[in-house]
């Protein structure tokens, strides 16, 4: 069964697999989630994820037992059922079904629901070519740490970005600093520095992020987290993002601006060539 959903309790097939009407999740969108893939059939990075979900669900006051409830376990299970070996695993937690009023009541079950789906291999050309950006200001909630399944900020400034011929948007704080793109981090390049802004409350902080950081100093890269702003975004020597879906890409165009020369530059092509050896996906002999 190679696409398969995980909903009250038991696995099947996604257009099996309903909840409620009054679930918190569709009437507030008052729930949290994550994404995670597998590579060759293993969880990649699934310890972090899990961590992520716990500070998203203590943030927002959903009360899930993880001790009765395991989660590795039930996704290991989903994956052997699909029988996928490259996955992305979609995991949502709301805070349950019942019937509409703002304030929850207390005894409420949190509504669990997965998906498993082939992990949509990133084309090498799109690693080639890079993706477009524009600037757009942040109008999302302050608490952008959490994984929460409130998107729709995020999906208006994709659209944007889509209606305006680009890939995607970098969204922008009121103080003119880069915080994030929509579904992605941001790093600039500046000499042999990655550079990306503070993980405070006002970005995810991104697991990917975070790896390819450690990509980053076995290729011999320093980091620095701090602010930056556009001008200093529009001027950087590469710009990259990175994700659980995409990876790491370039980005090579922003405002219809080309970043330095337009091309996707060396440090990315590095961190990517890390990425896939360390994910087990590097053709044999190449070298970051
Ligand atoms: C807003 C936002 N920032 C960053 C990321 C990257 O996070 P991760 O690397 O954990 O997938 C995502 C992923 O969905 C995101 O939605």
């Amino acid at each position: 069964m190679p696409e398969l959903a995980y909903c009250r309790g038991a696995f099947g097939p996604i257009s099996d697999a309903t909840v409620s009407i009054e679930d918190r999740g569709f009437q507030f969108g008052d729930g949290v989630y994550e994404v995670i893939v597998a590579y060759s059939g293993a969880l990649f990075q699934a310890e972090q994820h899990m961590a992520r979900l716990r500070c998203s669900l203590q943030a927002v006051e959903i009360d899930y037992d993880f001790d009765a409830a395991p989660l590795v376990p039930i996704i290991e299970e989903g994956l052997r059922l699909s029988g996928l070996s490259d996955a992305m695993i979609y995991i949502q937690i709301t805070r349950g079904a019942t019937s509409r009023i703002h304030h929850p009541p207390s005894d409420m079950t949190p509504t669990v629901v997965m998906t498993f789906k082939a992990f949509p291999k990133l084309s090498t050309e799109l690693r080639e070519r890079g993706v477009s950006m524009i600037t757009l200001e942040d109008q999302r909630w302050a608490k952008c740490y959490v994984k929460a399944v409130t998107l729709l900020p995020n999906v208006l400034a994709k659209m944007e970005a889509r209606r305006r011929g680009c890939d995607d948007a970098i969204l922008i704080a009121p103080d003119g600093n880069v915080r994030e793109c929509t579904s992605a981090n941001v790093f600039i390049v500046t000499g042999n520095t990655l550079v990306f802004p503070p993980r405070d409350q006002s970005v995810l902080h991104g697991v990917t992020q975070a790896f390819v950081l450690t990509c980053a100093e076995s290729i011999g890269l320093s980091y620095e987290e701090r602010a930056f702003d556009v001008a200093e975004l529009q001027s950087a020597a590469e710009v990259i993002t990175s994700s659980t879906s995409v990876e790491v890409l370039g980005v090579t165009t922003i405002n219809s601006a080309a970043v330095a020369d337009g091309q996707v530059g060396d440090v990315t092509r590095r961190l990517q060539r890390e990425f896939l050896r360390r994910t087990g996906r590097a053709p044999a002999g190449v070298r970051a």
